[in-house]
C-alpha cells in the first residue's frame, strides 16, 4: 500500500476506520498482558485512536508510530495537548504528557523508539497492511520489540473475494503463521461484528468475525 494512499485518506478525512469509542476487546483483554500499570506500551499504525488514552488512563506511557503527520496533530490537538517536536533519524517524533509519538513509516523505525516497551497493542494495523507487507510487520515486530513484550492484536476475518481492503481479511491461520517463528498466539475471541458495520454490509460482505490474540514469545 503506496504511503499516499495513507496521506490523502487522512487528508480528505476518510478516516471510518477512526472509532469515536474505546475498542470493547481492549479493556476486556488488555489484563491478560499483566503488565505493570506503568509499563510503556507501543501502538504501531496509531492513528489518532482513542485507545491510546484508555491506555495512558491505566498508567502506561504510550509510544505510537504513524505515518501521517495530521493523524498525529490531530490527536494531540483533540487532547488539548502542544507536543514538544524532535527529529531522529527519517521520523519526526512529538511528545506530550503520557503520549510520544513517532511520525514514519514503521519499516523504518529505529530500536531506540521502542527499546523499553513491555506491551503492544495492534488494532487495525496488520489488518491495514496488504499480503505482501504483513510478513514484514511481523518481522519488524519481532526485531524490534524487547524479548518480554507481549502484544494483544485485534484482526477481521472475512471472504476476501467480497470487498478489496483495507481492512484486509486476516484469517488466524495466517496470524499463526506470521508470528509462530517467535510468539505463542493465544486465540482469545472470536465474535460475529457484521450487524455492527453496516457499510461493509454495503460492500457486499455477508459474514464478519473481530478477533482477539495474545501473543507472547515462546
Ligand atoms: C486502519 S488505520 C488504523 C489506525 C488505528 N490503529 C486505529 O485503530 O484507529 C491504519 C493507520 O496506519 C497508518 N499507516 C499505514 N501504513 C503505515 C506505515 N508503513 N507506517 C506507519 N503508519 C502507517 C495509516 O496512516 C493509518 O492511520
Amino acid at each position: 500500500m503506496d504511503p499516499s494512499f495513507w496521506h490523502d485518506r487522512w487528508e480528505n478525512q476518510d478516516i471510518g476506520f477512526h472509532q469515536a469509542d474505546i475498542h470493547a476487546l481492549l479493556p476486556a483483554y488488555w489484563p491478560r498482558l499483566q503488565l505493570a500499570s506503568d509499563a510503556p506500551v507501543f501502538v504501531p499504525l496509531c492513528g489518532k485512536s482513542l485507545d491510546m488514552v484508555w491506555l495512558a488512563q491505566q498508567g502506561h506511557r504510550v509510544i505510537g508510530a504513524e505515518l501521517s503527520q495530521r493523524a498525529i496533530d490531530d490527536f494531540f490537538a483533540e487532547r488539548g495537548l502542544t507536543p514538544t517536536l524532535r527529529a531522529s533519524g527519517s521520523f519526526i517524533v512529538k511528545s506530550a504528557g503520557p503520549y510520544e509519538l513517532w511520525c514514519g513509516d514503521i519499516f523504518e523505525l529505529p530500536h531506540e523508539a521502542v527499546a523499553g516497551v513491555a506491551g503492544v497493542y495492534d488494532r487495525a494495523a496488520l489488518i491495514a497492511l496488504p499480503h505482501a507487507l504483513r510478513e514484514q510487520y511481523a518481522e519488524t515486530l519481532a526485531s524490534l520489540l524487547p524479548a518480554t513484550a507481549r502484544m494483544l492484536l485485534i484482526t477481521l476475518e472475512y471472504e476476501q473475494a467480497q470487498m478489496a481492503g483495507p481492512p484486509f481479511s486476516v484469517q488466524g491461520d495466517e496470524v499463526r503463521a506470521l508470528f509462530s517463528g517467535n510468539y505463542a498466539c493465544d486465540e482469545l475471541e472470536c465474535r460475529d461484528v457484521l450487524d455492527g458495520h453496516p457499510h461493509f454490509k454495503q460492500r457486499g460482505l455477508t459474514a464478519l468475525r473481530e478477533c482477539a490474540f495474545l501473543l507472547h514469545r515462546m
